[in-house]
């Protein structure tokens, strides 16, 4: 009976340390767990292409203009006291940096408001979806199926049985990865009806099987945004909104102004001639998905 007792004893002291020993308590915390930094050395163009892409700074903005203030200031997330927010105060993370909702307790979503009503764009920017997001956390949707993503294991588009990174040792083919529905996971459907106050902000997803597919569509995400460089997938994933020159370009390849007019005179009664134009306009693009969105 003793022993039986200690060994409850033991597990209740010592699960919930572990469990929590889990969860990142800060935001330097948080970013050390998915630091990709090591992944340069061997992926050097690849890394270079995402340092450069959104989704190495999904909590700064467009010209880093620190998008989530206006939650933490003025919205039904806002929390009484940015000292007591919570993971619930964002709503957002679910897929501006899916890894807070696993790995994140509440302390750091009280220090990323203060840090956003501080403006302190630095430790911000440490808020990335890094490679480990990407090829371990989303690799899998499945999971009733395959399960959860392996802690050794990196997904990527086949199976490597020995893969030379210190951690992740094996590298294992994600079904999804090459697939619309891998890039649907946070590019959005419609409205997020599970939260309290329903958020919606991309909704691209939903385009792309309404209406791109049922036209007639069959390209994926990848194919259109990762085109190889070089052999490999182009992790810039563009446009970089912050590239004002390549954006430009790349819209103006995109899009289609057709214009047509015809000019006539409309005799109304003898002897009055009436100048009359006819416009027509029609806007059209090559994009697999309505655009802008958001
Ligand atoms: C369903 C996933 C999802 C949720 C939830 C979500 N976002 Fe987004 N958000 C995205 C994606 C993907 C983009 C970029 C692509 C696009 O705009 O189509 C984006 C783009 C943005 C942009 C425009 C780009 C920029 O960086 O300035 C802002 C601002 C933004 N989100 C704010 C928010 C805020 C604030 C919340 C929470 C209240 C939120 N989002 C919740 C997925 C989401
Ligand atoms: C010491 C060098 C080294 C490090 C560090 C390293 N990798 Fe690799 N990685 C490789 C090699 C070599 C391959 C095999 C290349 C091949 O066969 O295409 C590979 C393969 C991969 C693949 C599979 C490619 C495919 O075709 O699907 C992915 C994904 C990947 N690495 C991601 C990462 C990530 C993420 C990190 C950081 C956490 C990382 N690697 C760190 C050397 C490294
Ligand atoms: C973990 C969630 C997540 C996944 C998976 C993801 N994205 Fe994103 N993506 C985002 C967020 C969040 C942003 C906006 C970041 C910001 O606010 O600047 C973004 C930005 C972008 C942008 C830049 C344009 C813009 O409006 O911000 C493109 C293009 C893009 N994603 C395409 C893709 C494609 C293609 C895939 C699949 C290969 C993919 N994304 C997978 C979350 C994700
Ligand atoms: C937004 C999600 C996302 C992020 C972030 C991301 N990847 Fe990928 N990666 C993908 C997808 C999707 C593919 C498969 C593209 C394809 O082949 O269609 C891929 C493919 C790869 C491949 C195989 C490339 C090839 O064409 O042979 C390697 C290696 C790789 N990634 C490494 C990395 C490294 C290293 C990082 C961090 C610097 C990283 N990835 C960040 C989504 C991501
Ligand atoms: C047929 C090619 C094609 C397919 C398929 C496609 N895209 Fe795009 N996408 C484009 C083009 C073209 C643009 C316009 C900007 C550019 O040229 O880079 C664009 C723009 C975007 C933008 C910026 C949206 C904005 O607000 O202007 C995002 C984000 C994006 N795509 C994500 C995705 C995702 C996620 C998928 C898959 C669900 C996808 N795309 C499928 C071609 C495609």
């Amino acid at each position: 009976m003793r022993v039986y007792k200690a060994i409850l004893v033991f597990f209740c002291i010592v699960f919930p340390v572990i469990a929590f020993a889990e969860k990142a308590k800060t935001i330097d915390e948080l970013a050390k767990m998915y630091d990709s930094s090591r992944c340069k050395s061997c992926h050097a163009e690849i890394y270079a292409q995402w340092e450069k892409s959104h989704h190495a700074r999904p909590l700064m903005g467009v010209a880093d203009g620190l998008m989530l203030v206006p939650v933490v200031k003025a919205s039904a997330f806002t929390p009484k006291d940015p000292k007591q927010a919570t993971l619930k105060n964002f709503p957002c993370v679910k897929c501006h940096l899916p890894q807070a909702l696993i790995s994140a307790e509440d302390s750091v979503a009280a220090e990323l408001s203060e840090a956003l009503l501080a403006g302190d764009k630095v430790k911000v920017g440490k808020l990335q979806i890094t490679c480990i997001v990407c090829h371990n956390e989303k690799a899998i949707v499945h999971r009733l199926q395959e399960g959860n993503p392996e802690k050794n294991v990196i997904y990527g588009t086949k199976n490597i049985d020995s893969h030379p990174d210190k951690t992740f040792t094996k590298v294992k083919k994600s079904v999804i990865m090459t697939q619309a529905i891998y890039c649907g996971q946070c590019h959005g459907t419609g409205p997020n009806f599970e939260f309290e106050n329903p958020v919606q902000c991309a909704t691209l997803y939903g385009s792309y099987q309404h209406s791109y597919i049922p036209q007639g569509g069959f390209q994926t995400c990848q194919e259109c945004h990762m085109p190889m460089v070089n052999g490999k997938a182009d992790h810039l994933i563009a446009p970089n909104w912050n590239d004002k020159n390549d954006s430009s370009a790349r819209l103006s390849k995109a899009i289609n102004l057709d214009v047509q007019t015809l000019g006539y005179q409309w005799l109304r009664k003898a002897g009055a001639l009436t100048p009359m134009v006819v416009v027509n306009t029609k806007i059209s693009h090559t994009a697999g998905h309505r655009i802008p969105d958001g």
